[in-house]
């Protein structure tokens, strides 16, 4: 087995008139936590996007377990196994906590057909999902809402977790309440993708790290590498970790 579980070579995505990623070539080893990093505007999002198919590449190559995905349609995407979180969370509002969750659950119709100890195993990482589980999900507060959706991104194992800056608006001590539960993941073998803004999670958390600015990889490596070499920070994020 490769121990790349997904690979993009040379990915150039365009939005309506404007090309915004410039050839990205990025990997994701399997089991590892990688980070992609980058400014505002770098092509993070749009990379994510262009993965699941919700932009098409116009030219370059995504291979996920060695099978190219490039002219997939989402929910075939989807179907190989992988999960993903976007940046504005992509729960329902009006439905229950429990609904979002089964939903996400293939062939579950109600909770008691979910499987036990996973659903305790979530609950335990996020303990807003058991307390709100009959709440309409949007009338949870917005670091309650990320928890619901990155619950239902790991309702049941995927191969592949993708996620737009899980910690995007949380407090401090939820941000914690999120990074161990990335780190349970990990633990359990996950191969994920963060998207991260939040510098002290992204070094807490990650293996392996990208950094893009405008549309293309600028670094690739180990994040401890990066996390030691402040010179390389200051030139590739204009920041120290
Ligand atoms: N729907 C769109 N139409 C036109 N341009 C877009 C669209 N979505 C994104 N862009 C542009 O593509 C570029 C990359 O955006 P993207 O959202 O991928 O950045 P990002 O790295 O995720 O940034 P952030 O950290 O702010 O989330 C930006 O210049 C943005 O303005
Ligand atoms: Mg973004």
């Amino acid at each position: 087995m490769s121990d790349k579980l997904l690979e993009l070579s040379g990915v150039h995505t365009h939005i309506g008139a404007y090309h915004i990623l410039h050839g990205v070539d990025l990997c994701v080893p399997r089991g590892q936590l990688t980070m992609l990093l980058g400014r505002n505007g770098a092509g993070k999002t749009t990379t994510l996007r262009t993965i699941m198919g919700l932009w098409q590449a116009s030219q370059g190559s995504i291979r996920f377990a060695g099978q190219e995905i490039a002219h997939m349609a989402t929910p075939t995407i989807a179907r190989q196994s992988i999960a993903y979180v976007p940046e504005n969370m992509g729960i329902f509002a009006d439905l229950t906590v429990e609904q979002n969750l089964l939903l996400a659950a293939r062939g579950a119709a109600h909770a008691g057909q979910m499987e036990a100890a996973r659903l305790q195993w979530i609950f335990g990482l996020f303990p807003a999902v058991e307390k709100f589980w009959h709440y309409p999900a949007g009338k949870l507060s917005g670091g309650q809402k990320q928890m619901v959706a990155v619950a239902r991104a790991i309702v049941e194992p995927r191969d592949l977790l993708i996620i737009d800056e899980p910690s995007k608006g949380l407090a401090p001590a939820i941000i914690d309440n999120m990074i161990a539960a990335f780190e349970q993941l990990k633990a359990a073998g996950s191969t994920i993708l963060l998207v991260e803004q939040n510098i002290h999670f992204a070094q807490r958390l990650g293996d392996s790290v990208a950094v893009m600015d405008d549309g293309r990889i600028v670094h690739a490596g180990s994040m401890q590498e990066l996390a030691e070499d402040r010179e390389l920070q200051q030139s590739l994020l204009g920041l120290a970790l």
